[in-house]
């Protein structure tokens, strides 16, 4: 079980209303305690935060609002005196505007070795004043962006950069064997001070096409192929990967289809990829079937363990989203859901549920930060409170990731609920906050911290959870019922996305989201039950 901790909302030690790593170190008896395996911290390099750290000035520095290396070597070592993994983020699609290898390519003008680490192209139109090609960024409006040449030199006309995301996150040229070298080395850097792992930030997008043609509608074309590129350079991240002893990994984050994902996990690729699909999965039964499907079985061609998420810090609350029932659809950034929408005692009860599905499936689970608190979103904060570039990028037409990214409540009152000393925090923190706290939930029996804890204590006992093999039984369409077996053990799971009880099959209860006491299952409740096999 993966803990994503977003570093900046997590836990902030230093009082400046940002989270930080020594933060982390201090909460390590509470991941433990929750039942964690291994961390994945998102991105805390030297970074100028245009957004929020997925723009590196320097992969081997720690920024300093979040600590240091000597930080990070701590971070390390406690954690794995409790048996904690830790893993970092890792974005090789693009750097930071400041970063020293782009700042030497704006300077070193057009045709430099430079300028070839990026993707620098030459405008369209007669003084090349319009953009190499129609493509769109992510974030909003176009993915090229001018450089101003170095004064006094012969570089007109300008030259463009290309930026998937902002424009202050150049894209490399992963068709440059020094590109590769140079992450493999970061890669060596960090796995030496004995980091586990990494998360691999938009991972399919390295290689995009090299002729940069219009497109309908101004997506990018990034290709699919199997066999392409792209893949070659993650063989040899592998390659690095296995140099070392113990286990290291890494996993994958690419919201393609299933099989395409699964292209990135072969035996000699990386080791395991998030399921998006089951991330956008509304809270119904065919939904959900669906997506445990199409996983298993694409991820069972390449001999490759599964990943189960709901949530993360791109994408509105799972308590939000299953308050509505509704389906996430491909955009990368989703609108925020709405509060007007919210019902929160249908949305926790239902997230109650998930994280009983979550638990149970057999792979690898990552739970983000807040999520084992029943965090909501935060739909109404203040324009002039937003922090994504995504409110800006978008000219003020998508409100952006805040609503996911609100700081941690340790405490039920006081300034920042514990989270921080500092008046402010970097998002402000709702004043009802201290409800979802830490303190508040943990002599609750009936929280979400609660059932988070009991559930993972669970899964390590029995063998069943989140290793068995996986079969349906027969059961309602709007139920799900899943028989999880493994050395002559079973589990069953049911969760219940209808509206009519449903009665508990023979089994003894080893754990449910809701009152089951009447031998039902009621809706939008799940169970666990050990069986006799
Ligand atoms: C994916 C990250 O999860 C997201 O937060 C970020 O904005 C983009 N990649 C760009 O790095």
């Amino acid at each position: 079980m993966f803990y994503q901790v977003y570093v900046r909302s997590f836990r902030d030690s230093n009082g400046d209303g940002v989270g930080d790593i020594r933060g982390i170190i201090e909460s390590l008896d509470y991941l433990q305690t929750l039942g964690v395996d291994a961390l994945w911290l998102s991105p805390c390099f030297t970074s100028p935060q245009v957004d929020h750290g997925y723009d590196v000035a320097d992969y081997r520095e720690i920024d300093l609002l979040f600590g240091t290396v000597e930080d990070m070597d701590a971070l390390i070592s406690h954690a794995h005196t409790r048996n904690i993994r830790v893993t970092l983020d890792f974005v090789p699609n693009h750097t930071s505007h400041q970063h020293r290898w782009f700042q030497a390519a704006v300077a070193a003008g057009r045709g430099s070795a430079e300028r070839e680490r990026y993707l620098f192209r030459d405008g369209r139109g007669e003084q090349g004043e319009l953009p190499p090609n129609n493509w769109m960024s992510v974030f909003g409006g176009p993915s090229w962006t001018r450089v101003s040449e170095p004064e006094g030199s012969p570089q007109s006309p300008a030259q463009w950069y290309y930026h998937l995301f902002a424009a202050e996150q150049p894209d490399l040229n992963w068709r440059n064997p020094e590109v590769v070298t140079e992450f493999e080395d970061v890669i060596r850097f960090w796995l030496d001070r004995g980091v586990d792992g990494f998360r691999i930030d938009v991972s399919d997008a390295l290689i995009k096409d090299a002729d940069f043609p219009d497109t309908d509608g101004g997506w990018p074309i990034i290709p699919k192929d199997p066999d392409g590129e792209v893949h070659d350079i993650y063989r040899r991240f592998r390659r690095v990967f296995d140099e070392y002893i113990g286990d290291r990994m890494a996993v994958i984050e690419t919201g393609a289809d299933d099989a395409t994902v699964a292209g990135f996990i072969r035996p000699d690729e990386m080791h395991l990829a998030f399921n998006f699909r089951f991330v956008k999965a509304g809270f119904v039964a065919e939904q959900l079937r669906d997506a445990i499907d199409s996983s298993l079985a694409a991820n069972a061609r390449v001999g490759a363990p599964t990943t189960w998420v709901t949530d993360n810090h791109d994408t509105p609350r799972s308590v939000g989203r299953y308050s509505q029932g509704t389906q996430l659809h491909g955009s990368y950034v989703p609108a925020t859901t709405s509060q007007i929408d919210f019902d929160e005692a249908r949305g926790q009860q239902r997230a109650r549920a998930m994280a009983l599905l979550l638990l149970a499936l057999p792979g690898a689970v990552y739970v983000y930060n807040g999520q084992e608190l029943g965090l909501p979103n935060v739909d109404d904060l203040p324009e002039s409170a937003l922090q994504d570039p995504v409110w800006e990028k978008s000219g003020h037409t998508n409100r952006g990731r805040d609503n996911c990214r609100i700081p941690m409540p340790w405490h039920a009152e006081g300034p920042c609920f514990g989270f921080s000393s500092a008046p402010h925090t970097w998002l402000p923190m709702p004043d009802y906050w201290g409800r979802y706290s830490v303190a508040s939930q943990t002599d609750a029996t009936d929280s979400m911290l609660q059932l988070y804890r009991q559930a993972l204590k669970l899964r390590r006992a029995h063998a069943p959870l989140g290793r068995g093999q996986l079969t349906w039984i027969e059961s309602p369409a709007d139920v799900l019922h899943i028989r999880l077996t493994h050395d002559g053990q079973s589990v069953d799971v049911l969760v219940n996305t209808g509206k009519a009880d449903v009665p508990l099959p023979s089994g003894t209860v080893l754990l449910a989201s809701g009152d089951v006491s009447d031998g039902v299952l009621p809706e939008d409740a799940a169970v666990w039950l050990e069986g006799q096999m």
